[in-house]
């Protein structure tokens, strides 16, 4: 049932982002692949993501008080792989230095990024939901990475 139920939500295209915070306590930056970002609310600006409870970074979203969604380009596939297999302490590694004003990294060459402060945190099964508030954010006219059946692919941006 479970494999069958992933395989079947997998079905539904998403965009592919990056969400990083800073751990609060230790100040090292974590980051992971994530496919669950969504848009919420536009007054106030709300957006949505879930992490499920065993992820080793829980901890430290849950304490953070806020995260930065960054949305892949197309052409940052193996980034989007990075995030998601390799370990947390090597996951920046050669990506070039940018924080937001809040001071949390974001994915140089991303498409578009959006830096929140967390307003709710809802448990729901075995995730979490993060609700957060979009204090700042930019975009860039490129094409971006999506993710569907266990495949990845790309929108082409119309210039
Ligand atoms: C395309 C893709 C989308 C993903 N989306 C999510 C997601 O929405 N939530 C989540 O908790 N993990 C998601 N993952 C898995 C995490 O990126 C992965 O479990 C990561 O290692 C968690 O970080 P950790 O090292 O802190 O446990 C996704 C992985 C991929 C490849």
């Amino acid at each position: 049932m479970s494999r069958a139920l992933r395989d079947a939500l997998g079905c539904f295209a998403t965009g592919v982002t990056v969400v990083t915070t800073t751990d609060p306590d230790s100040g090292v930056d974590l980051g992971l692949t994530c496919s669950s970002f969504s848009a919420v609310s536009l007054q106030p600006p709300l957006v949505l993501w879930s992490l499920r409870h065993e992820a080793e970074c829980r901890a430290a979203f849950t304490r953070a008080g806020g995260f930065t969604v960054s949305v892949l380009a197309a052409e940052q596939q193996a980034l989007a792989m990075r995030f998601a297999d390799g370990e947390q302490h090597e996951r920046f590694a050669s990506l070039a230095l940018q924080r937001a004003a809040s001071g949390r990294r974001q994915v140089p060459d991303c498409v578009a990024w959006f830096d929140c402060t967390t307003v709710n945190i809802v448990e729901a099964g075995d995730h979490d939901i993060f609700i957060g508030q979009v204090e700042e954010f930019s975009r860039r006219y490129a094409s971006g990475l999506v993710f569907a059946q266990s495949r990845f692919g790309c929108v082409q941006h119309e210039s």
